[in-house]
């Protein structure tokens, strides 16, 4: 069976920490494991600068298209588990923030694998923003629309078959608590 484990989150939440670990967890546990990541393609961040990240349908279709090809590169690995740093819910609480139909966004989305399980690191945009690091948006422009895009997460947590992690205590305490999850997902399934 392959598992994709998505690891979602706003930027500055800790997803790429957390999802190293997780994956050194499940290799320790005898598991095969392939660690991976979105956006996936390298000529894909050419594309989203002609869009100036302002073309939020471009955005979402572009981001889509580099999915497809990354899930066909990828799930090509035999492996047990597919941890992703970011995955199509992104799609949905990136460019859903910027206006854009959820309907619509999970539409473009339904013919990629469910995922087994969606951890999103959840925490204030304040915590979050001074995690982060080389900030390019101008600091209100990005409190605002981070803000957006932690509502949009919350709100489809559901359809993303996921589970919320409280991220704004220190990482090694996230980590444990998604490795709990996974192990208790495990067991039940
Ligand atoms: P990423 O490389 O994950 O940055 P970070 O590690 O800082 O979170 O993603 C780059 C940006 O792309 C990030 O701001 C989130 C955005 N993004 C979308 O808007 N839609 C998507 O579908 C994906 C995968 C990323």
């Amino acid at each position: 069976m392959q598992r994709i484990i998505a690891i979602e989150g706003i930027d500055g939440s800790g997803k790429s920490t957390v999802s190293r670990a997780l994956a050194t967890y499940l290799i320790k546990r005898g598991h095969r494991v392939v660690l991976t990541h979105e956006p996936y393609n390298e000529g894909l961040i050419e594309l989203l600068e002609l869009t100036r990240w302002k073309d939020p349908v471009a955005l979402s279709l572009l981001f889509s298209a580099d999915r497809a090809l990354h899930l066909r590169e990828v799930l090509s690995k035999e492996a047990d588990f597919y941890v992703f740093d970011r995955y199509y819910c992104s799609t949905v609480a990136y460019q859903g923030a910027l206006g854009l139909d959820l309907a619509w966004l999970f539409s473009i989305s339904s013919k990629f694998p469910r995922p087994w399980l969606t951890i999103i690191l959840d925490l204030s945009v304040d915590t979050a923003l001074k995690r982060l690091k080389n900030d390019t948006l101008a600091f209100s422009r990005k409190y605002e629309s981070l803000r957006k895009v932690r509502e949009v997460y919350l709100k489809i947590k559901d359809e993303c078959n996921g589970v919320v992690v409280n991220a704004e205590r220190p990482l090694e305490d996230v980590i444990a608590d998604v490795i709990s999850l996974v192990e208790s997902r495990l067991s039940t399934s």
